[in-house]
């Protein structure tokens, strides 16, 4: 676990970063620094390219300009070593597939075991390294999914899926939390739950990138909110950015900001 940030560096520093699907321009002009060791809240409206931005910081959306560090590192090597975990928004998993809770967060370590030397990864799975075990055990915990762990995932209801597939991303023990919609559709119980972890990550110094519709979640537990627009709309505290004044701006979006602001074209 890293520990609470001193040395000034950021989590995520993106400078002049624009990207598109095809023709269709999606992300323009991004430019953006966000503090390691807290709770950032990303918060637009839909299509407002949110997803798409943490797309090509998880490395699935090439970006046509810009440049993107992660810890200070160029993102590609950051990427390879673990720093960065990442709950999807939809999961286009295969729930009827037989693959149990456990195994499921297991694959959280995947990335991590092509570290481990070559005879460790060819020894029967109860001879690796325990390490993963001890993750995997520790992040069903956090989750409350320990005694559910030898279900199948198809079984579950969509809150413990969510709270498994954030089990999944906490079970990479990464110094970075990257979660699109984490909140979305579930039952209250596994939402209060999910929310607990989260601020327990957050007070072991885990910067947390978390994409939300829920404004009152944002203003309680977010150390600065994010506004996205296919641009930055503002960046700052979250009593600042939730006003009702920027919230406005913030549907109106890039195509309305003052001309010395707008995006040049691409
Ligand atoms: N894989 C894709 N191919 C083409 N267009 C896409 C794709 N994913 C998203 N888009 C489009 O990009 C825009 C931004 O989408 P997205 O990043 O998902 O926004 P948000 O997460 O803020 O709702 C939308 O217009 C959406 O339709
Ligand atoms: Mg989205």
């Amino acid at each position: 676990m890293v520990s609470p940030a001193t040395d000034g560096i950021p989590a995520l520093e993106i400078k002049g970063l624009y990207a598109a699907y095809g023709q269709e321009p999606v992300l323009e002009n991004i430019s953006l620094w966000l503090p390691r060791g807290q709770w950032t809240a990303i918060v637009g409206p839909n299509g407002g390219g949110k997803s798409s931005l943490l797309s090509v910081v998880v490395g699935s959306l090439s970006p046509l300009r810009g440049e993107l560090r992660i810890l200070g590192q160029p993102s590609l090597a950051q990427r390879q070593a673990g720093c960065i975990a990442y709950m999807a928004q939809q999961e286009r998993m295969e729930w009827d597939f037989p693959i149990s809770v456990r195994d499921t967060v297991m694959t959280g370590r995947f990335g991590l075991m092509r570290q481990d030397p070559l005879w460790r990864r060819l020894l029967p799975r109860h001879w690796a390294n325990p390490e993963h075990r001890l993750a995997v055990e520790e992040a069903l915990e956090a989750v409350d999914m320990t005694e559910l762990s030898a279900r199948p995932i198809g079984a579950l209801s969509g809150g413990q899926k969510k709270r498994v597939m954030l089990a999944r991303a906490l079970a990479q023990r990464a110094p970075i939390l990257l979660l699109d919609e984490p909140l979305a559709g579930i039952d209250p119980p596994s939402e209060a739950l999910i929310m607990a972890a989260l601020q327990r990550q957050r007070r072991a110094g885990t910067t947390i990138i978390m994409v939300t519709h829920d404004l009152a979640g944002a203003r309680r537990h977010a150390d600065q909110v994010l506004l996205i627009n296919r641009t930055v709309v503002g960046m700052g505290a979250p009593e600042e950015m939730l006003k009702d004044s920027m919230l406005a701006r913030l549907a109106v979006g890039a195509t309305r900001m003052p001309a010395g602001e707008a995006p040049v074209a691409a």
